[in-house]
Order: C-alpha cells, then structure tokens, then sequence
C-alpha cells in the first residue's frame, strides 16, 4: 500500500485515522481545515435520507468476497476512500467485512455499513435473531443500514416490524428493502411505522428501471444499485456507447457507467477485487457526462433483469 505523508509526519493510515475526511493544522487564527481531499474516496458526496441519515453515494459490494480477499478488499477500499460496505448474511462474508474494516483503522462511526436479512429469516422473532446474528459476526453494535433481502416470501411484514423496533432501539440507523415489488412497496408504505429509507434494486444500463426509479423518487426513497455492472454481463465492459463515451472523457465504461448512476441520483455499490478497479470507480467526480450523453445510454435499456436465475 502506498504510504502517503501528508507534512505532519502521520503516514496515510496515522492520517486517516486521526480525523478522516480533511487534515486539520493550528495556524495562527486556530483551527483551519486543508483544501486537498485525503483520498479519490473524499470526494464522495453523501446524500440525506428521509430519516436525516447521511449516506455515501458510492460504495463497495461485497458479493463472494470472501476470505482473505475479503478482508484485503474491504481494508484497501476503505484505505482509499470508500466509507459505504455493503454485505449480507447470505454472502457468508459478514466475519470477513468486520475484521476488513477494523484493519482498515477507520472509526466504526465513519462508516456506512449495510447488511441483509435472507429469506430464511422472515417472521418477527426470526429477524430480530438474523440481525443479532448479522452483528455478532460483523462484531458491530449497530448496523447504519439493514435491507429485507428478497421479500419473496414467508412473514417479510413481520421482519419488517421487528426492524422497526430495533430502529427505535437505535440498533439500525436506517431500514429497507430489496427486491421488492411496486405491490409490496405500496402495502409497506400503507401501514409501516417506518417507512422504508432506501430500495436497493437491480440497476444498470441494461436494466434502467425507469418507473422504480420515478416511484422511489415520489416517495422520497432512495434509490440504491445492486450490480450496476451487470457483473460484466452482455458485454457490458465492451458497449460501444459506453466506450465511445468513455473515451472523449478519458474514462473507463465502469466509470461512465457509475458516473450515469450518479447523475441520475442513484446510489451503486460496486465490487471489485482488485486494488486498480477500486481506484479507478472512485474517480467519477472529475467529470460530467452532457445531457445528449445520458440520452444516448437510455436506448442501452433492455428493460428485462440480466440475473434470471435469482427470479
Ligand atoms: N440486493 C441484492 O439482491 C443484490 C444482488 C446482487 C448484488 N448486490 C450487491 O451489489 C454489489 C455489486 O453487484 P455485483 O457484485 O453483482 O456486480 P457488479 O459490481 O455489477 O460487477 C462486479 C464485476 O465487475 C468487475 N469490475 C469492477 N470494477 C471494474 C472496473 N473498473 N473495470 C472492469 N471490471 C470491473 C469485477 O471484477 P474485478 O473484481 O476483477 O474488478 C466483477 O467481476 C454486490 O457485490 C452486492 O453487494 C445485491
């Protein structure tokens, strides 16, 4: 890892852990802060919920990052800069995330940590177990964000009041779903004492989600990408709109892909393994993709999910 010496004498993680998002000197009028961001991550920007909560708007997904790789994923991303994780029980990685962020040497409370309740979990009792479970192995005391995985069946309503409570209790700082059907988004929003903070969804060029999109929107939900890569399916390293668009701003299809994400107020979580991948997502706010741009990528939308298998 590179060592980066900021003039206080602090190497990078002394200087990460002693204050995070700028340096701070004493100069002759007291504190002053120092313009140059730390880390690419610094210039994340966070967006409000609709519970107050601020949320990194790009972070890094964990799916099959596991073992060792896991630890040095999640301990690299946030060493450059990522402050949102996002695991869930059934990635078996949970162990892996808690003991990568706390090699890291980031604060717990600078963190963004989303985990998941799976579907064999469902009901009051079993959700309130599910998320001690979830903690125990990330050995956390609170969770910033817990999503019902698949609402797909068995007592999901039931998670969801459990949630609530462990809300209440301030064991999880913002609760929502995944997965979910306009159906069961609308019957949520009927009677929940807490109305869903975020609706994580399959989001990508190819699947655009335009109408889920413009709902979560009316209903002040954030929207938040799951595999805004596709994985790489249908080719989507090698579009030709995307590398044309890439190339007049000197960016990578993953970047013009994340930066559209952005742009459209949609929170990705992409995954990489490898250290110049999540460097290279970080960079997508030193450019703006024009208005033509991003009309030129909506006929991209194949309207259909590129993960059938999971339906
Ligand atoms: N809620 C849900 O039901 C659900 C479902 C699926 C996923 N998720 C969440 O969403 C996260 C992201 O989705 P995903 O993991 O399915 O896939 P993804 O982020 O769409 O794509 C990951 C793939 O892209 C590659 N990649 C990453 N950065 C790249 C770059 N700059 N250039 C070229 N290739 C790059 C990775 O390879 P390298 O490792 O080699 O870089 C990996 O093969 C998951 O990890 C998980 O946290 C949630």
């Amino acid at each position: 890892m590179n060592e980066h010496r900021d003039g206080s004498g602090m190497n990078r993680r002394q200087f990460l852990q002693a204050g995070a998002a700028s340096a701070v000197v004493m100069g002759l009028g007291g504190m002053e802060s120092l313009a140059a961001p730390a880390t690419p991550g610094d210039a994340i920007p966070w967006v409000t919920l609709n519970n107050g909560l601020k949320m990194p708007r790009l972070g890094l997904g964990t799916m099959t990052l596991t073992g060792d790789v896991g630890i040095r994923s999640v301990a690299e991303a946030i060493g450059m800069g990522y402050r949102l994780i996002d695991t869930a029980m059934i990635y078996t990685n949970e162990v892996e995330v808690g003991k990568g962020i706390k090699e890291s040497g980031i604060p717990r409370e600078k963190l963004f940590v989303t985990s998941k309740l799976w579907k064999t979990d469902m009901g009051y009792e079993n959700a309130k177990r599910g998320f001690q479970t979830s903690l125990d192995k990330l050995q956390m005391e609170y969770l910033d964000l817990y999503l019902i995985h698949r609402p797909s069946g068995g007592d999901w309503k039931g998670s969801w009041k459990a949630m609530e409570e462990l809300y209440a209790q301030g064991r999880i700082k913002a609760i929502g779903m995944s997965n979910a059907s306009f159906a069961q988004m609308d019957e949520l929003l009927a009677d929940a004492k807490v109305k869903p903070a975020v609706h994580q969804i399959e989001t990508h060029a190819f699947f655009q989600e335009d109408k889920a999109h413009a709902y979560l929107k009316q209903h002040g939900i954030q929207h938040e990408a799951w595999s805004p890569f596709a994985e790489g399916r249908h080719g989507m390293f090698d579009q030709a709109t995307l590398s044309s668009i890439g190339k007049k701003h000197g960016k990578s299809v993953a970047q013009v892909c994340l930066r559209w994400h952005y742009q459209r107020g949609i929170v990705a979580i992409p995954r990489s393994r490898q250290k110049a991948h999540l460097a290279e997502n970080l960079r997508i706010f030193d450019f703006e993709l024009a208005p033509a741009e991003m009309a030129a990528i909506a006929p991209l939308n194949l309207g259909v999910t590129q993960f059938p298998e999971w339906t």
